[in-house]
C-alpha cells in the first residue's frame, strides 16, 4: 500500500485573506478584508509599460533588475532616508515583496535555527522559515498599542537566534516602530551578531507627518539588514507582484545567488515602466501618505458614532475596530456573521497570532481580543457605504 504523503507544512490552512475574498464575493459583501486598492495604477505607469512592450522590451532582465531601476531605487533611497549606496550591488529587483522575503530567509536561516517574528505577524513568514529549517520564536504585541517590549526579546534571545523579522508600518495593525524602537534592535543586533529582515512594504504611507524608521536610516543595523519593499503597495499595482531587497553588498550577493534560482528576474516591461515612473512623478510617493490619511479620515469619521471603538492607525492602510461592545463572538466568527449579515467583509486578527483557530489557547486569546482589521485602500463611496452599515449594528445582547 502507498504510504500518504508527507507534508512540509501540515498544518496550514487556506490563508485567512483568500477565506474572507471568497466569503464576500458569495454574499455580495463590500470586501474591506484582503488589502488591495480599489483605484487603478498611474495611467503614466500603464503607458510606459505598454511602450516597452511595444518596442520589444521583452526578454529576460538581468538577474538582479533593469539598471535604470536599481539607479531610481538608490536615488528614491538616497532622498528618503539619506543613505548613498551602490544600487548594482545593494538592490535586487525581485516577484513582489514576498519573494525577497523568502529569498532573505533562504539567505540567511539554516536548520535549527531560530527567528524572533512579532506576532500579529504576516503570513508568509512563517512557513519560509520552517521550509529553510528553521524554528520561529513568536512574541505576541497586544492592543492596544501593540508595542514591542525589548526587555522581552532581549530574554528570547539564546544561542540558536539567527534573526530578527520587523514589520514596520505594520500591517494589521497600523503601528510604527519608533526611533526608539529601532535604536533597541540595533543594539541587541550588534551584541548577538543578529541579521535582520526588515519588511517595509508600506514606507510611504505613515499618518500625521510621523516619518518612517526605515532600517536604512541606521548605517549599524543596515549591515545586517535585507530592506524589503513592494510596488504593488506604492503604485496600485498589487497584481503585478514586483518589490525589491536591499542588502549590504556581501548580503545582498548571498541573496542573489537564491533568487536566481527562484525567479532569476521580474518582468523586464514593468521594470522599465516603474524606472520611468520614479524618474518623472516622484509626486506619486510623496503624495502617497496625504493620500491615504484622507481615505482614513473618511472611514474613521464615519464611523464615529458607531459602537466599534477604533484603534489609531498611524501607517499602512488598514484600520483596527474593537468590536468587545458589539458581540461576544470570537472574531473569526464575528467576521463571518459580518460579511453574511451586515455585507461587510474584514479581517479576523486571531490568524495572524501563533495559536489559530482550534488550537491550544485559542480561546483565552479570544477572550482578550475582540479585533477586527478593515482595508480602507478603497474608493470614498465604497467606505461610506460600509461604514453606514457598520453603523448599524446593535449591541451585544443581539447575539
Ligand atoms: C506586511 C506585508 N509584507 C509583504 C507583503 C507582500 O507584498 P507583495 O504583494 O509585494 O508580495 C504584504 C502584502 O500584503 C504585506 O502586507
Amino acid at each position: 500500500m502507498q504510504s500518504p504523503f508527507q507534508s512540509k507544512l501540515p498544518n496550514l490552512k487556506t490563508s485567512i485573506f483568500t477565506e474572507m475574498s471568497l466569503l464576500a464575493n458569495e454574499h455580495k459583501a463590500i470586501n474591506l478584508s484582503q488589502g488591495f486598492p480599489e483605484f487603478d495604477t498611474p495611467p503614466f505607469l500603464k503607458s510606459q509599460i505598454n511602450q516597452a512592450i511595444i518596442e520589444g522590451k521583452n526578454q529576460y532582465s538581468p538577474s538582479s533588475g533593469v539598471p535604470d531601476l536599481l539607479n531610481q531605487i538608490g536615488q528614491l533611497i538616497q532622498r528618503q532616508y539619506q543613505l548613498t549606496l551602490e544600487p548594482l550591488k545593494c538592490i535586487t529587483v525581485t516577484s513582489g515583496a514576498t519573494e525577497a522575503l523568502w529569498v532573505a530567509i533562504q539567505t540567511i536561516v539554516r536548520q535549527n535555527d531560530e527567528v524572533i517574528i512579532f506576532d500579529p505577524a504576516y503570513d508568509s513568514y512563517e512557513p519560509a522559515v520552517k521550509l529553510a529549517g528553521g524554528i520561529c520564536r513568536h512574541i505576541a504585541l497586544n492592543a492596544p498599542d501593540y508595542a514591542v517590549d525589548w526587555t522581552l526579546v532581549k530574554k528570547s534571545i539564546n544561542k540558536n537566534t539567527r534573526a530578527i523579522i520587523v514589520n514596520s508600518p505594520h500591517n494589521p495593525t497600523g503601528t510604527l516602530l519608533s526611533k526608539s524602537d529601532m535604536e533597541q534592535l540595533q543594539q541587541l543586533v550588534i551584541e548577538n551578531e543578529l541579521y535582520v529582515i526588515s519588511d517595509e512594504v508600506y514606507e510611504f504611507i505613515t499618518f500625521d507627518g510621523v516619518r518612517h524608521e526605515s532600517a536604512l536610516r541606521y548605517p549599524e543595523l543596515f549591515k545586517r539588514s535585507f530592506v524589503v519593499s513592494s510596488f504593488g503597495k506604492t503604485f496600485h499595482c498589487t497584481g503585478w507582484k514586483l518589490g525589491y531587497c536591499v542588502a549590504p553588498p556581501e548580503l545582498a550577493s548571498e541573496f542573489r545567488k537564491i533568487h536566481q534560482y527562484v525567479t532569476f528576474s521580474t518582468f523586464t516591461p514593468a521594470q522599465i515602466g516603474i524606472a520611468a515612473m520614479l524618474k518623472e512623478h516622484p509626486e506619486h510617493i510623496t503624495e502617497l501618505a496625504g493620500f491615504y490619511q484622507n481615505k482614513r479620515e473618511h472611514l474613521v469619521n464615519a464611523l464615529k458614532d458607531s459602537r466599534f471603538k477604533i484603534l489609531p492607525s498611524a501607517g499602512t492602510y488598514f484600520v483596527l475596530l474593537d468590536y468587545s461592545d458589539i458581540s461576544a463572538l470570537n472574531d473569526h466568527e464575528f467576521c463571518h456573521w459580518l460579511t453574511k449579515e451586515i455585507g461587510v467583509a474584514a479581517i479576523p486578527l486571531s490568524p495572524f497570532y501563533e495559536n489559530k483557530q482550534g488550537e491550544e489557547h485559542h480561546e483565552s486569546y479570544h477572550q482578550q481580543n475582540k479585533v477586527i482589521r478593515l482595508c480602507f485602500a478603497k474608493n470614498e463611496q465604497t467606505l461610506l457605504k460600509a461604514a453606514a452599515m457598520l453603523c448599524q449594528l446593535e449591541q451585544k445582547s443581539k447575539h
